[in-house]
């Protein structure tokens, strides 16, 4: 039996391919990044990459051993003979605050924003819009408590996901509180589920000790009986007035740039480096506990990694999940364009007449050829399947002349233009179409 690739992953293809479906059509990953990039770069964002492997420590630390991803999701890798443990990129702020520290960026002035792209690794269960090989565009400010720089970061966000056209949005906005207001809502929850403990999930029992918070955010029926009995207050509701103070600036910077936003005490976060400021976006095609993307303040990250006390914001969207709210929304893939032009040789002996004026072209327009000599009606149909919005043919006549037959394939018109005239007469074509 042929191969396949793992569960959970996608090959993502060239457009027109027949192996599409709604998550991996190159074009469409190919617009939201496009898109992400001039949004966040035009706030200053500076592009990062790191690697796709870690230190297993780096994860276990940044996200936290707590966490479901550390628990249960972790792709491990190795190599022979080497006791080295390391495992596939669940997410990318630890590895950017990483980078941050060991290549010395506070030398940039303060905050720096950084923002990448890529593949990140989950060992989840696969269902709709939870796969193990998922795309994140991820954006991180780092050096600045100031809650301005946390307004931004959401205000970015929302902007990437008005730019690729999505509508049915939902931001939801909270706080996880300073490490002192989450120490005493712990205790109280813990206070609180204790004479019930018999009526727990064994899930919720165990993340109680852990991660008394997460307890919140099951989804086993038991335990959302339970919590609707007990009706625990929330944690927004119990923060301490220096995480007030800083999430009231917040929520006052997006209402004045109309980003419209809800306090919703329920957003709980799934990874453990969260303080203050929370927040994910979510769509009504994607399912209700499918959030398009997500992101927090996480002051502690940098001095938990070793470095000094750094603090820092930032967000992730997940790519997959964008494409399913653009195909619930029928928001259509971007046309793909062909080349400029095509190029064809009506004769063998003129093929490396014809190459070496398409490797010329290429220096300023994108420019195909065919790799045999065809009759011209052979040629104008491979031109019209490559999508070229000009054939040039050059036969024995042009060759002679040294000119070229150029038929315009979007209006019909037709020239015989002196091969050094084409590059100009290309150039105006471009500047007045487009
Ligand atoms: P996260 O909430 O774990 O946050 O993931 C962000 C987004 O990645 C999710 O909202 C979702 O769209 C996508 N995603 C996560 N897991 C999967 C999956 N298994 N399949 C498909 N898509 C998925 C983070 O990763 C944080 N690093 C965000 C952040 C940056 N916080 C501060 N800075």
């Amino acid at each position: 039996m042929a191969l396949k690739r793992p569960k959970g992953t996608f090959d993502l293809l060239p457009p027109g391919s027949p192996g599409i479906d709604k998550h991996n059509a190159m074009n469409r990953h190919q617009l939201l990044l496009e898109r992400a990039r001039e949004t966040l770069e035009r706030a200053g964002a500076k592009y990062i990459q790191t690697p796709l492997f870690e230190a297993l420590e780096l994860v276990e630390r940044g996200v936290g051993e707590s966490t479901d991803v550390v628990q249960k999701e972790m792709y491990s890798v190795s190599s022979r003979g080497s006791e080295e443990s390391f495992v596939l990129r669940p997410e990318g702020t630890a590895s950017i605050v990483r980078a941050f520290l060991e290549n010395g960026l506070k030398q940039f002035p303060a905050p720096l924003k950084l923002w990448t792209y890529g593949p990140m690794f989950r060992a989840e269960r696969q269902q709709e819009g939870r796969y193990r090989q998922f795309h994140q565009v991820d954006y991180e400010v780092i050096g600045s408590d100031d809650p301005l720089t946390d307004a931004e970061a959401i205000a970015l966000m929302w902007r990437v996901l008005e730019r690729v056209g999505l509508k049915n949005l939902e931001l939801k906005v909270s706080s996880l509180g300073d490490p002192p207001d989450r120490e005493a809502y712990n205790a109280y929850l813990r206070a609180l589920f204790a004479p019930h403990l018999e009526r727990l999930s064994p899930l919720s029992h165990s993340r109680l000790e852990r991660n008394p918070l997460r307890v919140l955010d099951s989804k086993e029926a038991q335990d959302i009986a339970l919590i609707a009995e007990l009706n625990p207050r929330s944690l927004l509701g119990s923060l301490g007035d220096t995480a007030k103070a800083h999430l009231d600036k917040v929520c006052t910077y997006l209402s004045a740039w109309n980003v419209p936003f809800v306090l919703d005490p329920s957003i709980v976060r799934g990874l453990d480096y969260y303080r203050r400021t929370a927040w994910e976006v979510h769509h009504a095609g994607v399912g209700a506990k499918a959030a398009l993307g997500g992101g927090g303040r996480y002051d502690g990250l940098a001095e938990l990694l070793g470095g000094p006390a750094t603090p820092g914001v930032g967000w992730a969207l997940g790519v997959e999940r964008l494409l399913l709210a653009l195909e619930a929304e029928g928001i259509p893939a971007p046309a793909v364009a062909g080349p400029l032009v095509y190029l064809g040789a009506l004769e063998e002996g003129l093929l490396e007449n014809v190459t070496r004026l398409a490797l010329e072209l290429r220096h300023f327009a994108s420019c195909e050829f065919g790799y045999r000599a065809k009759k011209p009606g052979k040629h104008l149909e491979d031109a019209v399947k490559k999508g070229a919005v000009f054939l040039g043919l050059i036969g024995p006549d042009e060759a002679n002349a040294r000119t070229i037959s150029l038929k315009n394939l979007e209006r019909g018109e037709q020239v015989v233009l002196p091969r050094a005239d084409l590059n100009h007469y290309l150039q105006t074509h471009i500047s007045t179409e487009n």
